[in-house]
């Protein structure tokens, strides 16, 4: 479900024209739809309205601060990585006591800048990065709040670049190893443990791998009660997947339904990190076509953006709809190609797309996840606009970057 639709040949997003607003800011352009971020938020937000929660936005997925400041105005918290994505979170408005800090590399530095601004809770991964938490928590004087991210080893059936849950990947603790690990970093100084923490992958399609684990993660809950250790919160990482082609996703009504009976009893706060789920399909990445190359075999459309704008095609064979933005008359195959110098930089190959010619423009879609936020400067290119759209109105939200931005930091010392 999206506000991005096709009438009379022509795309829209909400109540604006595509090309309109392509031809005001230039391409390659990212393009969000207020209203569909905000629906998806309050999708989750409803779904989980039976249980104590807080749904905390993952920032990595786009952190774009309009979009943030969005989410943070419906109650949205912040799920974060990096001491940069506090940066970021705080700035939209996020308050503090709505900010879980994730990631198995926190450095000193940015555990002591999450601790300056007391965040709600670190989801710690290793015992080292514990005592890292207690140590700087100590330095501080303080008692950091954290949840302990266990690993339940469950197969979310997804791309492997993605799946995190399964004991051969570097995230949480060994769910055998966990009941004792709680005892001994319960043990630390300056720590208080209150909180499990899972995510077992992202682009999860069935809430069948999510009862699996947090059947495991329940039993773990009652252990630790036994053990005195009382857990306030249970987070469910994100990963709930959306429609790119032809997948049925389970819709957040659905899957909450499969999982809130389990977690009622328990009588504690639901945390939810979604991503893609809010912003997936609220955003496209609209390019103008360069030129039409006519292989010995094949045709290629090749465009102004490229695998740096959108790696998700070339990283992970990601598949993204592909459509034009104004009227064009018929169709043929082709391989949809961006202008970088490397064979992995496409947007969809053997695409059966219309026949688009130079200087028309053509639309990927669902990429507001994992699109800007994963894009780069390579090959020296500057990185798109960003724009969003509420009704009939749309906003800069982001400047194109500038030459000067590419250089801008870098030095050439004198007597090179
Ligand atoms: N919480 C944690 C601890 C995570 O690691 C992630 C994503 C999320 C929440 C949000 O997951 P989501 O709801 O967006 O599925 N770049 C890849 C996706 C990587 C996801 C990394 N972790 C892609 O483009 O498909």
């Amino acid at each position: 479900m999206h506000y991005f639709y096709t009438k009379d040949k022509y795309l829209y997003c909400e109540g604006l024209k595509v090309a309109d607003i392509t031809v005001k800011y230039g391409t390659p352009l990212y393009l969000y739809s207020h209203r569909t971020i905000s629906e998806h938020f309050t999708k989750i937000d409803d779904a989980f309205s039976a249980v104590p929660h807080l749904i905390c936005y993952a920032l990595k997925a786009n952190s774009n601060l309009a979009i943030v400041k969005t989410l943070q105005k419906l109650g949205a918290g912040a799920d974060i990585v990096s001491g940069g994505e506090l940066y970021k979170a705080l700035k939209a408005g996020i308050p503090a006591k709505k900010i879980v800090y994730a990631g198995v590399g926190k450095t000193e530095a940015e555990i002591e800048y999450a601790l300056s601004k007391d965040i709600l809770m670190f989801n710690i991964e290793s015992v080292p990065e514990a005592e890292m938490i207690s140590k700087v928590a100590g330095r501080l004087r303080e008692t950091a709040d954290i949840a302990l991210r266990i690993n339940p080893d469950v197969d979310a059936k997804t791309h492997h670049y993605i799946t995190t849950g399964k004991k051969e990947n570097k995230f949480g603790l060994n769910i055998n190893l966990a009941r004792k690990l709680f005892l001994k970093i319960n043990g630390f100084k300056n720590l208080n443990v209150v909180g499990v923490h899972i995510h077992i992958g992202s682009q999860i399609t069935t809430s069948g791998p999510y009862v699996k684990a947090i059947k495991k993660v329940i039993k773990l809950i009652g252990e630790l009660r036994s053990d005195g250790i009382i857990i306030k919160s249970l987070n469910i990482g994100g990963g709930l997947g959306i429609v790119y082609k032809d997948e049925n996703p389970s819709t957040p009504k659905k899957f909450a339904e499969k999982i809130l009976p389990l977690i009622k009893p328990l009588g504690i706060r639901i945390i939810m990190e979604p991503g893609r789920f809010i912003v997936g399909n609220a955003g496209i990445l609209v390019a103008r076509v360069s030129y039409i190359k006519k292989g010995e075999n094949k045709k290629f459309i090749i465009l102004d953006a490229g695998m740096n704008d959108l790696i998700r095609p070339s990283l992970y064979d990601a598949y993204h709809k592909i459509l034009p933005v104004t009227p064009v008359k018929g169709s043929s195959k082709a391989d949809i190609v961006g202008p970088i110098c490397e064979s992995g930089d496409f947007f969809g190959k053997g695409r059966v797309v219309s026949n688009m010619k130079p200087g028309d423009y053509i639309a990927v879609m669902s990429a507001g996840a994992y699109g800007f936020s994963m894009a780069s400067n390579y090959n020296a290119r500057r990185r798109p606009v960003e724009v969003m759209v509420k009704g009939k109105k749309s906003f800069l939200v982001k400047k194109r970057e500038s030459f000067e931005d590419l250089v801008r930091g870098e030095i050439m010392p004198e007597g090179l």
